[in-house]
């Protein structure tokens, strides 16, 4: 008589259907879930061989209506060391410009039978949409000014790394300085900072900050208010692609009141962290010193990029929220 043995056979991705869109649907305890799966995919990636079998036999899309260095990269690397398959999509070069539609796009593509697609469009709530249209998963890797999650993740991420010993954010402070009203980074570091307890604190001239802003999050136009006791400080580039107009009376003037300076700085908690999501415009938002000085941690937050994107395809795709 033949032994039987009991094969757990992994539900497919595509009757599963999680997303990540952005925080509204994520507990803190399924955030910090996360982390510690990111924590298990930092060491992997420590070791000589930086691979693991986790993701075998699934497919991620990497669909790209916007450009990206940072964010495309890092997800096919995710994908790769957990030995997915990756298919790509750059809108330019493709059938776009012929004349197909985002709708003919998505399902052109997803005849391909990809488990998850990692999403980037400018327009605002086209992951939404695109999720209504395929059974695979959906992360959202920058929608407009509306949402970019895995970069607030990976930017916690950091934090929680360069901070070791506290458990969550409660009396910590985040402020975020430069073109808040354009940022889909500022909308998801909001969102997932005040959702683990820290404050928000939002700095720029009027022109570029929103008019309102959610309880709990304060608004300062003074760089030095906003700055302090910080223990993160995220400065932002000005993006000019999402401006209708200027909303700049003058570019200098904006550098002598928001770029961040060591004498800026100086009010800060003294073990703060100086963090930019990228593209940086060197001695516009930030003076060269201070990205390549000893608190920037703008590298690691790339770095640690990958390892949070390991843990968000592998908690999509076969983990548990
Ligand atoms: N931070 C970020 O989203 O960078 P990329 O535009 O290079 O992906």
């Amino acid at each position: 008589m033949m032994a039987t043995v009991d094969i757990e056979i992994p539900t497919p991705a595509r009757e599963r259907k999680r997303n990540l869109l952005d925080f509204a649907d994520w507990s803190v305890a399924e955030v910090q879930a996360l982390f510690e799966t990111a924590d298990v995919m930092a060491q992997v990636l420590t070791r000589t061989i930086k691979k693991v079998p986790a993701l075998q036999g699934f497919t991620v899309g990497t669909l790209f209506f916007e450009d990206s260095t940072r964010t495309r990269l890092s997800f096919e690397r995710a994908a790769r060391a957990q030995s997915a398959d990756v298919i790509s999509f750059a809108a330019g070069g493709s059938s776009l410009s012929k004349g197909e539609s985002l709708k003919d796009t998505l399902q052109t593509i997803d005849q391909m039978q990809a488990d998850l697609y990692v999403v980037r469009h400018p327009a605002a709530g086209a992951p939404s949409q695109i999720a209504r249209w395929t059974d695979a998963a959906i992360v959202n890797a920058g929608d407009g000014r509306r949402a970019h999650p895995t970069q607030a993740l990976l930017d916690a991420y950091t934090f929680r790394q360069r901070f070791p010993g506290f458990d969550d954010f409660r009396g910590k402070r985040l402020a975020i300085v430069g073109d808040v009203m354009h940022s889909r980074v500022a909308r998801s570091n909001v969102e997932l900072w005040r959702k683990l307890g820290g404050e928000v604190v939002l700095c720029g001239p009027p022109t570029l900050l929103p008019p309102q802003v959610a309880p709990g999050v304060h608004r300062s136009h003074r760089l030095a208010e906003a700055l302090e006791g910080a223990h993160a400080v995220m400065t932002l580039r000005l993006q000019h692609e999402r401006m209708a107009s200027s909303l700049l009376p003058s570019l200098a003037e904006y550098v002598a009141r928001y770029q961040l300076t060591e004498r800026a700085l100086a009010g800060a908690h003294p073990e703060a962290l100086v963090m930019h999501p990228g593209p940086l415009n060197r001695d516009v938002e930030i003076a060269t010193e201070i990205a390549d000085g000893p608190r920037s941690v703008i590298h690691a937050q790339v770095a640690n990029g990958v390892p949070v994107r390991m843990a968000v395809l592998y908690t999509l795709l076969v983990g548990k929220r």
